[in-house]
């Protein structure tokens, strides 16, 4: 089988095709990305010269170039797009062109080329905010509440109709946080352990509550490829870890695990319209077989471990003008003594599902 992945140059997508090539020995990938501030051919330097493997720089959005690819390959894994919801706060037209515009581009060409599986990766933020106690099924409604996840919910709403109008051939995934090897440093986990390890203080949004689950990569890879091949068409699936956590527990945790102190720890102005809390049911993944096999402690023990043995792929990162002009831009207002919020008083527990 030949894969077209969009976005492989991105975290996930790196991950996954590095998951596709060992776990099938005959599959041939091929690899569509932009290449933005996201993208780092870095992460798949150990693939670059495997003969089942080919990179392609190109937009999504490029029509011809996408026409093209698409008559080459029997099957897509389309992870291209715009990921941070800080970013979206910014810019969200790009989000709206590469989310939305980029999907559709992708789903007329798959259509017209006759591919015969399109799995799309979609979040588990299209749900919007989920009260405590509850926990979002796949039948329910999208409620996105920033660019980010109206984008990404944008894009869903394109694939179900390519597969409604037109019978291609559809399989929506719905992950959930995912931590791991090669994340940008941009992204909450990876930005924590970085500005831990030069002693910097670690930005807490509001109150730090809010709560994600945390999906270890190489389990959503698993969770993915499943779904690649035994999804049933035209259904969306999600793929929750069941790793809840509030962001202040998670930052603790990786206090501890750098032995760095709790003072670096540091609440500032919160993130406009912050979703409080994501949760997802995952009975529909798990009659397909699937679990995850990492806990929230593993998959951060693991993460930590990957960023003090790989500090040759972040350091360059960081000292990018383009990441130290984000960083500025996000975090040194917030950062200003005085710009502080009051101390949280809550009670910093795990949160069960
Ligand atoms: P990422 O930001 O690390 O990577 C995105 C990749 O897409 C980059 O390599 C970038 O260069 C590429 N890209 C962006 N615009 C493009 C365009 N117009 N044409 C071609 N390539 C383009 O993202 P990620 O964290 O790996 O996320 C991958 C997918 O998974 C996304 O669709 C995201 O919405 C979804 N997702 C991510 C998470 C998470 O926790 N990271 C959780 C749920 C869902
Ligand atoms: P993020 O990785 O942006 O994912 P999400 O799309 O789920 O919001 O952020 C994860 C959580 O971490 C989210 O609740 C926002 C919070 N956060 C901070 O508290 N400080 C930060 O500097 C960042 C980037 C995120």
């Amino acid at each position: 089988m030949r894969v077209l992945v969009t976005g492989g140059a991105g975290f996930i997508g790196s991950n996954f095709i590095r998951f596709l090539l060992e776990r099938h020995p005959s599959y041939q990938v091929v690899n569509l990305d932009k290449l933005t501030y996201a993208g780092n051919l870095e992460r798949l330097r150990d693939v670059a010269s495997n003969p089942r493997y080919e990179f392609v720089q190109g937009d999504i959005c490029d029509s011809a170039l996408v026409g093209h690819l698409m008559r080459e390959v029997d099957a897509v894994a389309h992870f291209a797009a715009e990921t941070h919801v800080d970013r979206a706060l910014m810019d969200p037209g790009a989000f709206i062109t590469t989310d939305v515009y980029g999907t559709y581009v992708l789903l007329r060409a798959a259509h017209e080329a006759g591919v015969k599986r399109f799995l799309h990766v979609s979040t588990d933020e299209v749900y919007g905010e989920v009260p405590p106690g509850r926990s979002s099924r796949e039948d329910d409604p999208p409620a996105p509440r920033n660019p980010y996840s109206a984008s990404k919910a944008g894009a869903e709403m394109q694939v179900s109709a390519f597969h409604q109008t037109y019978g291609l051939p559809v399989v929506i995934a719905r992950p959930a946080n995912n931590v791991g090897p090669y994340q940008h440093p941009e992204k909450v986990v990876p930005l924590f352990v970085t500005n831990a390890l030069q002693d910097l203080p670690l930005p807490v949004y509001g109150d730090g509550r809010q709560v994600r689950d945390w999906l270890y990569v190489e389990d959503n890879c698993e969770a993915l490829d499943l779904l690649l091949h035994q999804g049933t068409t035209g259904q969306a699936y999600n793929i929750p870890a069941g790793n809840l956590r509030e962001n202040v527990y998670m930052t603790r945790l990786l206090l501890k695990l750098l032995g760095k102190p709790e003072s670096l720890l540091r609440f500032v102005e919160d993130r406009p319209g912050h979703d409080r809390r994501y949760c997802m049911d995952g009975t529909k993944l798990r009659t397909l077989g699937w679990a995850p096999r990492h806990s929230f402690e593993q998959a951060l023990e693991k993460t930590v471990a990957w960023y003090l043995d790989n500090r040759w792929w972040w350091e360059r990162i960081i000292q990018t003008s383009q990441f130290q002009d984000y960083y500025r831009a996000q975090y040194e207002r917030r950062l200003r003594p005085g710009q502080a919020p009051p101390p949280s008083n809550s009670v910093h527990r795990a949160e069960r599902a």
